[in-house]
């Protein structure tokens, strides 16, 4: 298999989860401590070796285009103060990788994002990154994929194992044959199963390193009820056509940063590893004063400052 360079973000959804928040912003650019999320997603990618990114946009989100172009006055501003390094790893990343925005006119749907990036990719497989999902590892959760796609010369999705309470909020695979504890080949794929259906609890995460044979799956397919194309269908149309799919479960702690909640823990995840903030996180985490004081027991007054 070829090495693969380039790598799809779809960005063009409408984060509703996230409203209001979402109206002017989008939420691939929630601050995780200083950076946005979307750069986790980058850096996760240049550490796979992908150096081309196609983010796939809409409306409203060209401040993603911003955050990754460079910006010579603020370059020069912080040279002058001899604080360059607040931007190093923007530079870093400059350096490395390339990107192209492509414009999703109406969202109708992950696949569709998908199938409007097919002009970028040629014959070679290709990464996509969902960046709702940050992916906290070891070794970089596309790595991961890579090289079993390498190994197994096929497609390959990230999975994880998730309560069965939770899996109608998920793509769901059927399982084939299980390779390794964490590999598996998969026969099909189910959108948000209801529990009692769903052929396992492994819940498909955002990633994927896919052969360029689902552009003509994504063409052939039908709309949701919802209008949107499904990438899972697309992948089940692709594998009735003969194509091999494997599913590998994800070694590392995954964040759904496209709703609050996900977001938060997120924040405290990533504080919890950062040797600077780590001590104050935890200080809070365990100050039971600190805490009732937050769900505002104004009976009592605690220092908040950090
Ligand atoms: P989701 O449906 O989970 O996210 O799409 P959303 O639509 O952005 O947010 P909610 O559910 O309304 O809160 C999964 C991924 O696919 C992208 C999204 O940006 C997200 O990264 N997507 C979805 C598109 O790029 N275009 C679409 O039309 C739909």
């Amino acid at each position: 298999m070829a090495d693969v360079v380039k790598a799809i973000i779809p960005a063009g959804g409408l984060g509703t989860r996230f409203l209001p928040f979402t109206k002017a912003v989008p939420k691939e650019l929630l601050p995780i401590l200083n950076k946005p999320a979307i750069q986790y997603i980058v850096e996760e990618g240049l550490a796979s070796d992908i150096s081309q990114f196609f983010v796939i946009t809409s409306k409203g989100k060209s401040a993603i285009e911003d955050h990754f172009d460079p910006n010579v006055e603020l370059e020069l501003l912080l040279k002058e103060r001899n604080q360059l390094d607040l931007i190093s790893s923007l530079e870093r990343i400059a350096r490395a990788a390339q990107f192209c925005y492509i414009r999703q006119s109406e969202p109708l749907g992950l696949g569709h994002a998908i199938w409007s990036a097919r002009h970028t990719i040629g014959k070679e497989y290709f990464g996509v990154f969902l960046p709702d999902d940050i992916i906290i590892s070891k070794v970089p959760a596309m790595l991961q994929l890579l090289k079993i796609a390498r190994q197994e010369k096929a497609s390959v999705i990230a999975v994880q194992e998730v309560p069965i309470e939770q899996v109608s909020s998920y793509g769901v695979i059927s399982i084939k044959k299980q390779l390794t504890p964490n590999l598996f080949q998969v026969s099909h794929v189910v959108e948000k199963p209801d529990q009692k259906e769903s052929p396992s609890n492994l819940a498909i995460v955002g990633r994927y390193v896919l052969s360029n044979k689902i552009f003509a799956s994504l063409e052939q397919i039908e709309a949701d009820k919802k209008g949107e194309l499904q990438l899972t269908d697309a992948i089940s149309h692709m594998m009735h056509n003969n194509e091999k799919v494997f599913a590998f479960k994800i070694q590392g702690m995954r964040y759904d940063v496209g709703n609050p909640i996900g977001w938060i823990k997120a924040i405290i995840g990533c504080a919890l590893q950062d040797p600077q903030c780590a001590p104050h996180i935890t200080k809070l985490l365990e100050d039971r004063d600190l805490i009732e004081s937050f769900t505002l027991n104004r009976s009592k007054i605690v220092e908040h400052s950090l």
